[in-house]
């Protein structure tokens, strides 16, 4: 049994079952009677899907019952989280901030902003202390770890530097004329230019945007501490998923490279929708079948290999031959 921690996190390339193998998880740890909460920025909405999930519950925590949501045996419950950027910025910076036009467009989902939003809000609840575990089931591929190894390029834009010119921003009635005092006469004749080419007040909202995000940047900057709790054992765990019927293990490869900085020892390399607990059993005597079996063998091998080469901690999980995605979460639950 794999120890459970403060923040799980899985990740992988696209459709590998991130978010079917996270929900299982959060299943999985329910039924033990731990106080789970399953976060996802999965912009497929999967776990809408699985969990029947209305959407207009976005951006709100929403209890999910054994039988209700899932019908399943036993009596547990857990919390989901359907992530919406836009609701977690207003939670950070009131309700006004997104009649700003261009956070309206930053803060859709794949927006731009979903990664650090991610953060902040996998942030709050950690600090909130409701859930024993926060399962946070990320998006396809390399970008959200390269968000969490660029997060230097968001502490230099929170620098010193900016930071007379936004003092000046937020100071006063007049922001946005002190703003504009501030610039040097070439900075004017460029944003006077794009204010053209951009049409009327692209400018000030532009302006206006860095100041909302600079007044928030303590909520920013804090979230970004998250990653030492990802790179701590005794905090995280990570899943590293991949699938044998993808065959992506070098972009399984890739996803390690790039997350060498965080990956300490309790990374899991989870290799799911695996046949061979199936082909184990499965022995026809007549020749092509046997070559097939011998096929599938071979390419689960392969995965395998790869593997024991590159993990010490490896975790199986079958083929599941329905397509209800419930029976899918609940047989997969049984696995951890
Ligand atoms: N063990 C399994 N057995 C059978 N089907 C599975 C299994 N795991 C996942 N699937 C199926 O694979 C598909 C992709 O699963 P899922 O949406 O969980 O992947 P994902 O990695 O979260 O995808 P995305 O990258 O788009 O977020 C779904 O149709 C799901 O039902
Ligand atoms: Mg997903």
């Amino acid at each position: 049994m794999i120890g459970q921690k403060k923040l799980e996190i899985f990740c992988g390339t696209g459709g590998v079952g991130k978010t079917t193998l996270a929900t299982s998880r959060a299943v999985a740890l329910a039924v033990k009677g731990h106080k789970v909460l399953l976060i996802t920025i999965d912009p497929a909405k999967r776990l809408k899907e699985i969990l029947k999930l209305s959407e207009d519950q976005a951006g709100m925590v929403e209890t999910i019952s054994s039988k209700t949501h899932l019908n399943m045996e036993g009596d547990f419950t857990f919390d989901a989280l359907l992530m919406s950027p836009r609701e977690t910025f207003k939670r950070i910076g009131g309700e006004n901030v997104i009649d700003n036009p261009i956070l309206k467009v930053l803060t859709r989902p794949n927006g731009g902003m979903n990664e650090i939003l991610a953060l902040v809000e996998v942030d709050y609840h950690l600090s909130q202390n409701n859930y024993e575990t926060v399962i946070l089931d990320t998006p396809p591929g390399k970008h959200f770890i390269d968000f969490l190894e660029s997060s230097k390029n968001i502490k230099l834009f929170f620098k010193k530097i900016y930071l007379d010119i936004f003092n000046h921003l937020k100071s006063g009635k007049k922001q946005r004329k002190l703003f504009t005092a501030l610039i040097s006469t070439g900075i004017k004749k460029l944003l006077d230019l794009l204010d053209k080419v951009t049409g009327a007040h692209f400018v000030t909202e532009f302006i206006e945007t860095i100041g909302i995000v600079y007044s928030n940047k303590e909520a920013f900057i804090k979230a970004l501490e998250i990653q030492e709790t990802l790179k701590t054992r005794e905090l995280s765990n990570w899943f590293l998923v991949t699938s044998v019927d993808h065959k992506k293990i070098s972009e399984a490869g890739d996803i390690r490279e790039k997350a060498k900085s965080f990956l300490h020892e309790d990374t899991f390399f989870v290799i799911n929708r695996s046949w061979s607990p199936y082909l184990a059993q499965w022995h026809p005597k007549e020749a092509n079948l046997a070559k097939i079996r011998g096929t599938l063998w071979n390419r689960e091998r392969e995965i395998m290999d790869f593997a024991e080469k590159n993990y010490i901690n490896i975790l199986q999980f079958g083929e599941i031959f329905s397509l209800l995605p419930e029976d899918q979460v609940c047989q997969l639950a049984k696995g951890w």
